[in-house]
């Protein structure tokens, strides 16, 4: 799919991963709403469900891979046939489909958990990757919890998923386990110890347990990986997945350094999360990157103060181009006076050099007892200055901010 050595192929997983963690589940119209919204985001391959986990997974793979033509459609399949039959059938009316099967490989995920030999899974693996190229040629594989696999058992899996078909090989940090350059140089040995490695796309798909899932997806991308599996608000088991909109924007912001390209409209990131947020009525944390309520807000007068002048002095990339408002100046404790007389100048309240020092001192006063101060606040301080209703601070200038540098800082 990649031909383009730079070129980072973006897998969605919010309908799967996403959707398994508490809170995120989705009923199949809601599942549809945000496959669409990914499709006019620009991902290359949406991973619509995993079909045998119930009825209504199956039934959202299959509305997913019948209305939402471009990606290709992706469906999760432990190797068993009836899971790989089910995944199958699911995907049946998709223009390009993927079947995605995966196996566990660490010691631990075989002895306690599978209660299974090395032998048995390597079985198991190329017997669920031959199936699912019955069904078509673009076929996944993962080793779950490769990270902390035996490297030797797990280069032997690869080459072997590789050599019964697999197109793309997926090594996921299961339990976001791994550091970055852990992950840049696991993917670079497995790359270079496995004869058909060249054979197959490498894919990552890191967790957040340790807030590391997305300088772990860059560094592997770093490695060699090509395929970065990631969600909208980072959402997912546990701590969540990988940031879909920090993945994106930080190739973007930081081209001089990561010289790889996405497919994804970065304008439309804010969007696509408010809309996953307002369906499964999870809030974002207001201080997330890239589509936090707060990622471009200002409260603090110094910081106020430089964006007015020049935005740059505080924002590493426009809010338009993750498709959030310009110049967001919170009014508050912190505010200096320079965005006060601006909001005042939007608002079409035109102040004097005196009712600005009154209007100014009022706005830090109120702040002290409210969180942010709205435009209906400012409106009114407005009236009560005009009126002669609210009395100077005394000596307005004596604040640090009347002098034009604003006291709240980084
Ligand atoms: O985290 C994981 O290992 C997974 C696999 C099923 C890809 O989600
Ligand atoms: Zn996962």
């Amino acid at each position: 799919m990649s031909q383009n050595p730079t070129q980072i192929i973006v897998f969605d997983t919010t309908l799967r991963d996403g959707e398994q963690a508490p809170g995120f589940s989705m009923d199949v119209p809601s599942k549809l709403t945000i496959a669409r919204a990914l499709e006019a985001l620009g991902v290359d391959i949406i991973e619509a469900g995993f079909p045998i986990a119930s009825p209504a997974d199956s039934e959202a793979t299959r509305q997913v891979a019948r209305e939402v033509r471009r990606p290709v459609i992706a469906a999760l399949a432990r190797t068993r046939q009836a899971d790989i039959e089910e995944a199958a059938r699911a995907l049946e009316p998709a223009e390009r489909s993927r079947i995605h099967t995966f196996l566990a490989t660490s010691d631990l995920h075989l002895e306690r958990k599978l209660r299974i030999s090395r032998e048995a899974c390597l079985e198991q693996i190329i017997d669920g990757v031959r199936l699912a190229r019955n069904f078509t040629d673009d076929v996944e594989f993962s080793a779950e919890d490769a990270t902390r696999s035996d490297r030797d058992f797990l280069c032997r899996v690869v080459e072997a998923a590789i050599a019964a078909g697999a197109t793309t090989i997926n090594l996921p940090d299961t339990v976001g386990y791994a550091t970055p350059e852990d992950l840049r140089e696991f993917f670079e040995e497995i790359r270079l110890r496995v004869p058909n490695a060249d054979k197959a796309v490498f894919s990552t798909h890191c967790h957040d347990d340790l807030g590391l899932a997305v300088a772990n997806s860059i560094a592997a991308v770093q490695g060699g990986v090509r395929q970065i599996e990631c969600t909208v608000n980072g959402i997912g088991e546990r701590a969540g997945n990988a940031s879909l909109e920090e993945l994106v924007m930080a190739f973007r912001v930081r081209r001089d350094r990561l010289p790889y390209e996405t497919a994804v409209k970065s304008e439309g990131l804010y969007a696509a999360s408010q809309l996953l947020s307002r369906i499964t009525e999870e809030p974002v944390q207001s201080n997330k990157a890239i589509v936090g309520r707060n990622a471009f807000a200002h409260e603090a007068g110094i910081h106020q103060d430089g964006v007015l002048k020049d935005a740059r002095t505080y924002e590493i990339m426009r809010p338009q181009d993750v498709g959030q408002e310009p110049e967001q100046l919170v009014l508050g404790r912190h505010s200096g006076r320079h965005a006060v007389q601006k909001r005042c100048e939007m608002l079409g309240l035109l102040l004097t050099h005196d009712e600005l020092g009154l209007v100014y001192h009022a706005v830090i006063t109120m702040g002290e007892h409210r969180k942010a101060i709205g435009d209906g606040d400012l409106r009114r301080i407005v009236e009560r200055v005009r009126s002669g209703e609210t009395a100077g601070p005394g000596n307005a200038s004596a604040h640090p901010e009347a002098v034009g540098s604003g006291h709240g800082v980084s």
